[in-house]
């Protein structure tokens, strides 16, 4: 009976067994492959130029953890930026295509997206790696800079906020660092030149209004005293107008918000380096035990600059120099909190900048510059062909394949990272769209010397002014300029404007277009010739071409930058306390 009973529970038991040894097998091979999928640490300055890093060649700005990732990992020194200003620069870099594939290329003349009550934005269509990452288990945050915009509707939706396009976490600002967050009273408005124009107009006016009052107070002419002082006031209430509206700027726009909530309005510059930098650590101890994608995007180095008490006047290179130096030692202490969890073997690490410095950013107190230095690069933020707008600073570490001390001169784009970052997560490239990028790791492990992208289009807005073609043998890289800015006499920037435009009177078209060999002549200082390059024909005919074929593939889709999506709808206005008076700080909602 008892023999019986062992004989028929043996089946059971080694079935029971066998069962459970499989799932363990199965639960390891599980686990290891979610052990094998990397940490992504993404870092995104604004507005730094390929001049401003230590190792880029700049020797008197310390920079020294950024240098660290490069000769711990790879340093890109020919790193493009889709685009020349942060919104389409931004939202090619997560959506690995070209702006103008989403709408997010500008149209006429806005260049970014203006205002956080508008309903421009990236399209909730697009995909990010963001959202692909969260998809497959990814804690995913991003800390700082958002500017692609927040409600697609009038009715008010969030659908471009950064939680619904793939990040479950987000502190920071959904527009940009404005002039007019700074406290020195500043304003971007002020350097414009339509508010420039508009200005003379009203001094005219006023002047005007003020010799007609003399005249009749002399008895010289016969006008009503009422129809004077009418004229007195309503060129007064127009010139006082755009006052109003740029004392608003900045309770409007100088935001923090945490996920869907405003945090901070306005916020305070001085501390918001070390205040976004608690975040990321917080973030990371939080996620320490599994994969996680954390985007720590700057909102500096652009206007309005800031620094802790630490960092001010700590540089050689003035307030510019400090702010530089700032961010640097917030990616130290970033890169050290993973180090101390020791995770820096796993996780791969890449910074790079939106795109160059703007070169016609100088402070309207003291004249000093305020913008980034490009290097030995021609033009910068705003001109999309010359190489010092779209060139990018850019460094990267990932011990488990990229050898330390590696160089990649081949061009490479910031819409790589997409499939990149994706195939080292083990996801597939979305096969649904046209995606713009290429997997970089066969150039940075090596396996491949020479990219297999033979062209890179350089687009001012919706319109291609540059196209980079590199030949698979050889080591040229050429660069033919359809169209470039016209820059103010005797300078390299459209000081006037201050930036350059894409279109219209601000441009001269070539034909045949200008033709550099960028590999031997990063500058951009001597065109080939026809005489000079025997080839030359042949090389502008096949850049052409591929113009031609990347255009054909292209299609129309709504502009987020038109008239009706930048328009500032006031019932959109993220905003805490009582509208218009928007204003609250850390401690209302934190
Ligand atoms: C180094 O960077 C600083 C500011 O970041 C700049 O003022 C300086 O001109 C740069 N030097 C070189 C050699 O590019
Ligand atoms: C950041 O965190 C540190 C350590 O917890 C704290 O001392 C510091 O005050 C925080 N800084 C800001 C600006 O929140
Ligand atoms: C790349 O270049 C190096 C050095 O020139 C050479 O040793 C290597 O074989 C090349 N690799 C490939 C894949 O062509
Ligand atoms: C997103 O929607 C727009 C409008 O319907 C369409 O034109 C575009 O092709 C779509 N994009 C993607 C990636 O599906």
């Amino acid at each position: 009976m008892a023999a019986g009973t062992t004989k028929s529970l043996e089946p059971v038991w080694s079935g029971f067994v066998r069962f459970s040894l499989l799932c363990l097998l199965l639960c390891l091979s599980v686990t290891s492959k979610q052990d094998d999928r990397p940490n992504f640490l993404l870092f995104m300055v604004d507005d730094m130029g390929y001049g401003d890093v230590g190792c880029f060649g700049n020797d008197t700005i310390r920079t020294p953890n950024i240098d660290r990732i490069a000769s711990e990992g790879a340093k890109l020194t020919h790193h493009l930026a889709a685009a020349s200003m942060c919104s389409p620069s931004r939202a090619a870099f997560l959506t690995g295509r070209y702006p103008v594939r989403s709408g997010m290329a500008i149209r006429g003349g806005m260049r970014v997206l203006p205002n956080t009550a508008c309903t421009g934005g990236l399209p909730a269509n697009e995909t990010t790696f963001a959202t692909l990452l969260k998809q497959a288990g990814y804690a995913t945050a991003l800390i700082g800079k958002w500017h692609l915009g927040l409600h697609c509707a009038a009715t008010g939706s969030l659908c471009h906020h950064p939680n619904n396009h793939g990040f479950d976490y987000f502190y920071g600002t959904p527009i940009t660092n404005l002039r007019d967050c700074g406290e020195d009273g500043e304003s971007v408005i002020y350097m414009m030149p339509v508010y420039k124009k508009y200005k003379q107009i009203c001094w005219a006016g006023l002047v005007g209004a003020a010799s007609l009052l003399l005249m009749k107070f002399l008895g010289k002419i016969q006008v009503r005293w009422l129809s004077l002082l009418s004229f007195l006031a309503i060129c007064t209430l127009v010139m006082a107008f755009p006052k109003v509206f740029i004392l608003q700027l900045n309770p409007w726009n100088c935001l923090l918000m945490e996920n869907e909530k405003v945090a901070e309005q306005p916020y305070s510059l001085r501390d918001l380096t070390p205040k976004l930098v608690n975040k990321s650590l917080k973030f990371i101890e939080e996620n320490a035990d599994r994969p996680f994608f954390l985007f720590h995007s700057f909102l500096k180095v652009h206007t309005a600059l800031f620094a802790t008490e630490e960092f001010e006047g700590r540089s050689l290179h003035g307030r510019y120099g400090d702010n530089v130096e700032e961010m640097d030692w917030a990616v130290g202490r970033i890169l050290d909190a993973v180090e101390k969890r020791g995770l820096s073997h796993k996780t791969f690490v890449y910074l790079t900048s939106d795109n160059g410095g703007h070169v016609e950013e100088i402070s309207v107190r003291d004249g000093q510059r305020e913008g980034g230095h490009n290097g030995i690069l021609r033009g910068g933020k705003g001109m999309a062909g010359w190489d010092g707008g779209i060139r990018m600073p850019t460094v990267l570490r990932w011990p488990k394949a990229i050898r330390p001390g590696t160089v990649v001169d081949e061009p490479t784009s910031q819409m790589d990272v997409f499939p990149t970052v994706l195939r080292l997560a083990q996801l597939k490239t979305p096969g649904d769209r046209v995606v713009d990028g290429r997997d970089m790791m066969p150039l940075l492990t090596g396996s491949r010397n020479v990219t297999d992208r033979r062209f890179l289009m350089h687009y001012c807005g919706s319109s291609i002014h540059a196209a980079r073609y590199r030949p698979p043998t050889g080591g040229a890289v050429w660069k033919a300029h359809y169209t470039t800015p016209n820059w103010d006499l005797g300078t390299e920037g459209c000081y006037r404007t201050f930036l350059c435009q894409c279109s219209g009177d601000g441009v001269t078209h070539h034909d045949p277009p200008l033709l550099f060999d960028i590999a031997k002549d990063p500058a951009e200082r001597s065109p080939i010739s026809p005489e000079s390059e025997p080839k030359f024909a042949e090389i502008i005919s096949t850049i052409g071409r591929g113009v031609r074929d990347h255009m054909s593939s292209v299609e129309e889709v709504e502009s987020q930058f038109s008239l009706r999506n930048i328009l500032w709808r006031p019932w959109l206005q993220p905003c805490c306390g009582n509208f218009p008076f928007c204003s609250c700080n850390s401690g209302a909602y934190i």
